[in-house]
């Protein structure tokens, strides 16, 4: 990448990235492994979190740190002055006040985009509500990449809910631009929502939605099991109802093999078994480390570091 298509920018929805720019990045992370320098010393990241987070929050404060940088912020919004009445307008012209960069988690869909739009420091979307959850997408084809050689071409099979779940709703609409072919596995309410299917209509990429996993070919090279989102439903009997529904297990994956990737954003409930950690595909806990340096990547090219 010659020049920094990213540098001051914010990293909002996978919808804003192309392919080449994907790529990019991605390549970049590469170098980011091998070389690390305290390349944003002086720089200060605010961690706004709305919402409960581990991997997210703790791997870009890791990501900052690691880098030489410094993070402010808070994870737990009832500490901050949102309980009394503030604008999340205001909480950000505030907090630009106190650093460089931002990342910010909220349970309102478009909240990172009114938060891009209330500063000019760069915005990184740490997920909002159900909608995206791009540096999660990142860090899933930067492990695809390190894992099967390639991001083209995939069959993957997305499993879980596909309805509330941001982490499928980001990674869904940048594989299709790698010509993925899918698989949506969904108990029937929770399917993935109109304006996703209507993007991989457009976008013209093979797709077969089931509500059953028997129905996946075995020759599938990615299985993408998801969390039922339980905080996203109104009505806690229909949560219930759908609760139980996948429970990926060695016994339902055999007949795939031992090349299939097994992924998951974490964290797991009970739709992935325990045991499946010694199943030679799974992936989860590199998802997990390799956020810090896809984070670490782009919070050097938002700043303008590397
Ligand atoms: C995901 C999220 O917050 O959307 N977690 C993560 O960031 N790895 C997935 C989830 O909560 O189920």
């Amino acid at each position: 990448m010659k020049k920094n298509p990213l540098l001051g920018h914010d990293v909002i929805s996978m919808r804003d990235f192309g392919r080449d720019e994907i790529r990019a990045i991605l390549d970049r992370c590469k170098d980011f492994e091998k070389n690390k320098k305290p390349l944003l010393q002086g720089k200060v990241l605010a961690n706004l979190f709305f919402e409960p987070s581990t991997r997210t929050r703790l791997s870009f404060d890791a990501a900052m740190k690691r880098l030489g940088g410094q993070t402010i912020g808070f994870a737990d919004a009832l500490s901050t002055s949102i309980s009394k009445g503030e604008s999340l307008w205001d909480t950000i012209r505030v907090a630009e006040g106190y650093c460089d960069v931002m990342v910010i988690r909220h349970p309102a869909e478009g909240s990172a985009r009114l938060a891009a739009e209330a500063t000019k420091l760069p915005v990184i979307n740490g997920g909002d509500g159900s909608n995206q959850h791009p540096t999660q997408t990142l860090l899933d084809l930067y492990t695809l990449q390190k894992r099967t050689g390639r991001i083209e071409g995939l069959k993957i099979a997305f499993v879980g809910d596909l309805k509330y779940g941001r982490t499928v709703h980001s990674l869904i609409r940048s594989l299709s631009l790698f010509g993925a072919e899918l698989w949506l596995v969904s108990p029937p309410s929770l399917k993935l929502p109109a304006d996703f299917m209507d993007d991989l209509a457009e976008s013209r990429t093979k797709h077969t939605e089931v509500d059953d996993l028997a129905a996946v070919p075995a020759d599938v090279d990615v299985l993408y099991v998801t969390r039922i989102q339980k905080e996203r439903f109104a009505d806690p009997i229909e949560y219930e109802r759908v609760r139980a529904h996948y429970q990926v297990t060695p016994a339902t994956v055999e007949r795939f093999g031992d090349r299939l990737t097994l992924m998951h954003p974490l964290p797991r409930v009970s739709e992935l078994h325990a045991a499946l950690d010694a199943h030679p595909g799974a992936a989860w806990f590199d998802q997990a480390r390799n956020g810090v340096v896809v984070r670490e990547t782009l919070l050097a090219l938002v700043l303008g570091a590397a």
